[in-house]
């Protein structure tokens, strides 16, 4: 499979989206929400992560509105919350978020996380009616590539069993110090591309003393090594940032290359700043 390594990564239907995309959760929604995603814009992010739970997709529309930019250069990912899985639920749900974010198709459709628990029997048709709301909303246009996110390898069997169309995407929690391997390798088999989530471990990783030392030798920043180790690896990552200089140093990891030794280093790190969300333990 061909890796990350430059600023647009293909998805298995042709489908281009910027390999660094934009983490919106927990940007708090005031009145500073708008001139945080403005000032990423500005700086050339395209490619913003949002979801159905996060409630930021009416500011997010308006965003983008009032950057000027065409929205044909945007890559907007949405997620169907857990609250709105089975096939009319996501069908709502997508509906919900496409008229608060006034657009006329996203670029990228997740289910957030999947049903797991339980009888399998159960949640596995549910996760199958949500997929099949998503191959119809594809299939109409509405949506450019479907995905899902937080599926591990027994969540994707039974899926794939009854899909039609197999995921595009698969956004895990991956990081140095969780990496995810089996999943990651499982979802890229089938063709899948893997965005990354926290892939600052939520900012944990910043103080990091193998990231310091790496990143000195680079003269980079360790959010900078983080990064690079994602696009090193074929990932996506999308990390959040509301500091200026923050936003602007994670798209810059395109000017320094990881030696294949530091990669492996990062890859074997102990565990380290695991978010603690499990799909098969979370309560939602
Ligand atoms: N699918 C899912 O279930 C799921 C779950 C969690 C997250 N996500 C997505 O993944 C995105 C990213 O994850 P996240 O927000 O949890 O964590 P993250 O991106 O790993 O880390 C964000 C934290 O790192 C700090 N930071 C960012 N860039 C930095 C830099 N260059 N130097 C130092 N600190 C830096 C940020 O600070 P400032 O804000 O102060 O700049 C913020 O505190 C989310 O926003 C969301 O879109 C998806």
């Amino acid at each position: 499979m061909t890796k990350s390594l430059t600023k647009f990564t293909k998805l298995s239907n042709g489908v281009e989206m910027p390999t660094v995309g934009f983490g919106t959760w927990q940007i708090p929604l005031n009145e500073n929400f708008k001139s945080t995603i403005q000032t990423a814009i500005q700086l050339g992010y395209r490619h913003f992560d949002t979801a159905q739970i996060y409630n930021n997709s009416v500011l997010m529309g308006e965003a983008i509105r009032e950057s000027g930019i065409p929205r044909s250069e945007f890559f907007i990912t949405s997620k169907v919350w857990a609250s709105h899985r089975s096939y009319e639920s996501a069908k709502e749900a997508f509906e919900q978020v496409r008229t608060q974010l006034q657009l006329d198709y996203l670029d990228l459709l997740l289910i957030h996380w999947p049903a797991s628990q339980g009888e399998p029997m159960v949640w596995q048709a549910q996760n199958a009616g949500t997929w099949r709301a998503f191959e119809e909303l594809y299939k109409d246009g509405l949506v450019r590539a479907i995905g899902v996110a937080n599926f591990l390898p027994h969540h994707l069997v039974p899926l794939l069993a009854r899909a039609k169309i197999t995921p595009m995407v698969n956004q895990l929690e991956c990081h140095p110090g969780y990496t995810q391997a089996a999943a990651v390798r499982f979802s890229e088999e089938r063709g899948m591309r893997v965005q990354a989530w926290s892939p600052l471990g939520r900012g944990a990783l910043i103080r990091h003393p193998h990231l310091l030392r790496i990143a000195e030798a680079h003269g980079v920043t360790t959010a900078q090594v983080a990064l690079r180790w994602a696009v090193q690896n074929g990932l996506m990552p999308i990390p959040k940032a509301t500091e200026l200089q923050h936003q602007r140093e994670n798209l810059d990891i395109f000017d320094f290359e990881l030696t294949p030794e530091e990669v492996d280093e990062l890859t074997r790190l102990p565990q380290a700043a695991f978010s603690g969300l499990h799909p098969d333990t979370v309560t939602f």
